[in-house]
């Protein structure tokens, strides 16, 4: 099973990092790979609605998203985690999200979906956020549900924190981590 994971963060070991590695720990004692794509390290132009992609559904612009391109269609699981960053995913990955783009032209427009493997595809959004509302996970889902289905992942679960902000919090929340890490479990399981 092919699995790999996008985050979002740019605070390095912060919650969103800490939260996602559990849930990679639980899917590594299942015996998968994780390839993990640390988006803040990446070159990732934003999307620059050229309709380079209209025909081809292929991107024309040449950075760090054509290695991300061949992964997305490759996978048979796909982790997005984020922080919240004013009520939404973070810039980070909004941007690698807005590049699938081309994805949208080719599922909508060219009516080709990507197919799936013996295993199906599936996604799995993890959100950490500073305050206690809501908002911030609706938005950042409303987003990753658009991502996932653009990318022809058909379900996808939401994991979402809310009131954790300091760096390394997640590791006082009551559930968190060990939430992270049943999740993962589960994302592997057929
Ligand atoms: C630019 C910025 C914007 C933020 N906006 C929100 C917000 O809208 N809602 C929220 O709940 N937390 C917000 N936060 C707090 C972060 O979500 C919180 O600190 C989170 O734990 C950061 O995760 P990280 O350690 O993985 O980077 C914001 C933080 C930053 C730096």
């Amino acid at each position: 099973m092919k699995v790999i994971s996008f985050l979002g963060s740019p605070r390095v070991d912060g919650n969103t990092e800490l939260l996602l590695n559990e849930a990679i720990r639980a899917i590594q004692e299942q015996g998968h790979e994780v390839q993990t794509y640390k988006l803040n390290l990446m070159r990732i132009k934003p999307c620059q609605d050229c309709g380079g992609c209209d025909k081809t559904g292929v991107c024309i612009i040449n950075d760090d998203m054509t290695e991300i391109y061949r992964e997305i269609r490759e996978a048979d699981r796909i982790i997005l985690a984020s922080p919240i960053f004013f009520f939404g995913m973070s810039a980070q990955a909004k941007a690698m999200v807005d590049r699938c783009q081309s994805f949208w032209c080719e599922k909508y427009l060219l009516k080709k979906t990507i197919p799936e493997g013996s295993y199906g595809r599936k996604g799995l959004l993890m959100l950490v956020g500073g305050m206690k509302k809501d908002i911030g996970i609706e938005c950042g889902d409303a987003t990753a549900k658009a991502f996932f289905r653009t990318v022809s992942v058909p379900t996808h679960e939401v994991l979402g924190f809310l009131g954790v902000d300091a760096k390394g919090a997640i590791a006082d929340h009551p559930t968190a981590l060990k939430d992270a890490y049943e999740a993962g479990k589960r994302f592997v399981q057929q």
